[in-house]
């Protein structure tokens, strides 16, 4: 299969590109960049140049493909264009603000997903999307039949479950991966970094209450492989998470930041984590477990890879992000 790959360049893509070369398929990746067409070409993908902001690069890819997968998303103002930043930023309150950049990249998500699809419209040809099970309602288990939670801390982008299920009736093969809150491995850059970070700058490991609540986790070449299995195998409409372990007790992951740095693991009250964790202390208190039960069966996927406490016990992880 050719497939087109967005976000081919960074932490979960390269994985993606990797696991899909080494199963046959011919892979090209959207790069923004010189330097992202780079790392394409040296894992023996193809560059397409394009981005987010421009939807015809997106449908140009996805209409030489036979399948994509989507994992671009923008993250922060930083991937927004100065321009579009500055209207954003000029006039209201600091938590209007706020709302217009989450409004923004929702939009540009959504848009994204729109001009891929519509390249599929009919052809029954595949296209996978992720989501988060930070998404799903807290404190029981997310299966892949519950839907997203409006009081979750990932609920901005549910959204992208709504394209896929207008989508999957049109004639186009979509398919939903709910990823856990933590892919780990080595040059992971996402929430377990900055708790690394948070860590570093307080001089102290911190949970939340008894740290009892539970993130679910999976290693990135593990969800690089439920990513390929989708692309083959997966039913319009279907959601499938990418979770092998179902919670890890948030204290636990402090607990082995705390013992790697030769600080304290200290618990923090809402207030405290609030100004420690700034944005991500409504995911660091969540209770997000997820079981990957059904995705087992239906896509024979089997994780293979380290489990999250595991991974974080290597030096590497803390030497790559020293500087952090
Ligand atoms: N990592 C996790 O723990 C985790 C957990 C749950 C869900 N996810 C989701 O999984 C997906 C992949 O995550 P990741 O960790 O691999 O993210 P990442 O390393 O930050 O990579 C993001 C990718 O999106 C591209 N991108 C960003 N803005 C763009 C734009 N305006 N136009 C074109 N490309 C753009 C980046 O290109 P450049 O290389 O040029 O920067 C990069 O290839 C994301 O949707 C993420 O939200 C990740």
């Amino acid at each position: 299969m050719h497939v087109f790959v967005t976000g081919a360049s960074g932490f979960i893509g390269q994985a993606v590109v990797k696991e899909l070369i080494g199963a046959g398929h011919q892979v090209t990746g959207l790069a923004r960049s010189a330097d992202a067409a780079q790392r394409l070409t040296r894992l023996g993908a193809k560059a397409h140049a394009g981005s987010l902001h421009e939807p015809d690069t997106l449908s140009s890819g996805a209409a030489g493909a036979d399948g994509v997968i989507h994992l671009a998303f923008i993250h922060g103002p930083g991937d927004i264009p100065l321009g579009r930043r500055l209207g954003l930023i000029l006039g209201g309150s600091p938590l209007g603000i706020v709302n217009r950049f989450g409004a923004a990249i929702t939009t540009a998500d959504r848009r994204a997903i729109d001009a891929l699809a519509s390249a599929l419209e009919g052809s029954g040809r595949p296209l996978v999307t992720v989501f988060g099970t930070m998404g799903m309602a807290a404190g029981q288990t997310a299966t892949e039949d519950a839907e997203p939670d409006p009081h979750s801390p990932g609920w901005m982008r549910s959204q992208t479950e709504t394209a896929v299920k207008a989508w999957a009736e049109r004639g186009v093969r979509a398919t939903m991966v709910r990823l856990a809150p933590s892919v780990h491995g080595e040059g992971d850059h996402g929430l377990i970094p900055r708790l690394i970070t948070a860590a570093r700058k307080h001089k102290s490991s911190g949970y939340i209450g008894d740290g009892g609540n539970r993130w679910s986790a999976v290693h990135r070449f593990d969800a690089a492989r439920l990513l390929r299995l989708a692309l083959e195998d997966g039913q319009a409409g279907a959601r499938y998470h990418g979770v092998a372990e179902e919670g890890v007790p948030f204290r636990r992951i402090a607990e082995v930041i705390a013992q790697r740095l030769n600080l304290p693991a200290v618990s923090l009250t809402p207030r405290e984590a609030g100004r420690r964790f700034s944005w991500l202390a409504p995911f660091a208190a969540y209770d997000n477990p997820a079981s990957s039960q059904l995705t087992r069966t239906q896509l024979g996927w089997q994780p293979t890879h380290p489990d999250l406490l595991a991974d974080l016990n290597r030096e590497a992880y803390f030497l790559n992000h020293m500087a952090a």
